[in-house]
């Protein structure tokens, strides 16, 4: 049998993967175009001095189809926004997925609600419609929806189980630029839905970034006033309307956001290409790793793929898996995230100094987390993280699925 490259044998790729390049002259002249401004001694880089923050926003509602958007400096800035724009009362709850980032939970203690964990389904570890339904109770005021790695959600049966309560929906599209999902973009579906455009997405506004988009005019006013302090925008008063947050996007970072927007779709289209070419290549090579499949009726936009592991048919736990793969060449994590309710600063409350705000304020529920989601649990402990980029061909998804059956090879039972 041939030596793993961990042993001290060839690995299948010893040039490293071709490194990500997200930019070319389009952006370069965009970036370039606001920093000549700024010579002549306007406003230029604020969004209050030019013109690009307002158009990007137009061009990103458009695309999506909504009628609104609001532009922030971070995905975490454009959770915030969207819920706080709900004007939820403290000790609302929040139904929520477990796999998802920490920047779509915070925000919901700092509008001091309560996170409820719904749990996910098995294959896509995204939200699961039947376990949110079950986490519904009178307190609940808002459900986020991930659609995690760039795979859809079932979005549009949370849509419809939230709406016969009357409660709104906020899609987390942060790690999903461009999926479909019954032929409707991912982002067009909810009453509210978040976007993150760092330099790691699919598209990005520079190095950070957001977007909030919505139909509603009234929580698109609300939003936007929480991302710049409660200005009083479309309103009479004269001074700040409630609390806000700095969060407004430079005229620099949106000036590269638009040309990345025109982007979109290419790069879904690269990215479908090589998740396809390598889960048909796993299809017939392997017994023991199975890429995961999006859910019928979508069209995923791959940020990065989930690797299933038939556990009971290898000699090897997924920590040494991933060391051999890595030392194949091929970019792959372990494990992709911790429960968000079994990391530190959850389970010992680190909130506002000592108080355990929002969980110890009076009328809050008492919410059991240990253990609440057990599929989230088990799914986390039976996939692999392989990242991908729209920059991989044939020869990268060719290396990809020979490393995994060499090390298929070398630890089946
Ligand atoms: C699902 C999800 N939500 C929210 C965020 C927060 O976005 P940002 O890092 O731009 O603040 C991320 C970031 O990775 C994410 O993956």
């Amino acid at each position: 049998m041939e030596k793993l490259a961990i042993h001290g044998g060839k690995p299948v790729r010893s040039t490293p993967m071709p490194p990500r390049i997200m930019f070319d002259k389009t952006e370069k002249q965009a970036a370039t175009r606001i920093i000549e401004k700024t010579m002549t001694g306007n406003q230029a880089l604020d969004r209050y001095g030019g013109i690009e923050v307002d158009q990007y926003e137009k061009e990103f509602a458009g695309f999506f189809g909504r009628k609104f958007a609001t532009a922030v400096s971070s995905g975490t800035a454009a959770i915030h926004s969207a819920l706080a724009s709900l004007g939820l009362e403290p000790t609302s709850e929040v139904i929520t997925s477990p796999i998802t980032d920490t920047g779509a939970v915070m925000p919901i203690i700092f509008q001091q609600c309560i996170p409820v964990f719904c749990d996910v389904e098995y294959e896509t570890l995204n939200p699961s419609p039947e376990s949110i339904k079950e986490r519904i109770t009178k307190k609940t005021g808002a459900i986020i929806v991930v659609h995690l790695a760039g795979m859809p959600a079932r979005i549009d049966q949370i849509c419809k189980i939230a709406q016969k309560h009357d409660i709104p929906v906020i899609e987390d599209c942060a790690q999903t630029h461009c999926a479909k999902y019954k032929g409707k973009l991912a982002g067009s579906f909810g009453t509210l839905s978040a976007f993150s455009l760092m330099s790691g997405k699919h598209t990005t506004s520079g190095g950070q970034g957001g977007m909030v988009l919505t139909d509603d005019e009234n929580l698109y006013w609300n939003a936007k006033r929480f991302a710049d302090r409660g200005k009083p925008f479309n309103s009479t008063e004269e001074t700040n309307l409630f609390i806000g947050l700095n969060y407004r996007m430079t005229e620099l970072e949106a000036a590269i956001g638009r040309q990345q927007l025109k982007k979109n779709k290419k790069i879904a289209e690269k990215r479908r290409k090589i998740y396809k070419q390598i889960m048909e290549g796993f299809k017939q090579e392997l017994v023991a790793f199975r890429i995961v499949e999006a859910i019928p009726d979508s069209e995923p936009d791959p940020w990065f793929l989930f690797v299933h592991v038939q556990k009971d048919k290898l000699k090897a736990e997924n920590q040494i898996l991933a060391q051999a793969l890595q030392a194949e060449g091929i970019p792959v994590g372990k494990k992709y995230i911790i429960p968000i309710y079994q990391q530190k600063w959850f389970k010992e409350k680190n909130t506002f100094g000592t108080s355990k705000f929002p969980w110890s304020l009076p009328y809050a529920r008492k919410i059991e987390y240990e253990h609440c989601c057990p599929v989230a649990e088990k799914a986390l402990e039976n996939h692999m993280t392989l990242y991908i980029h729209e920059g991989y061909g044939n020869k990268e998804a060719e290396d990809i699925i020979n490393a995994f059956k060499k090390v298929e090879n070398f630890f089946l039972k």
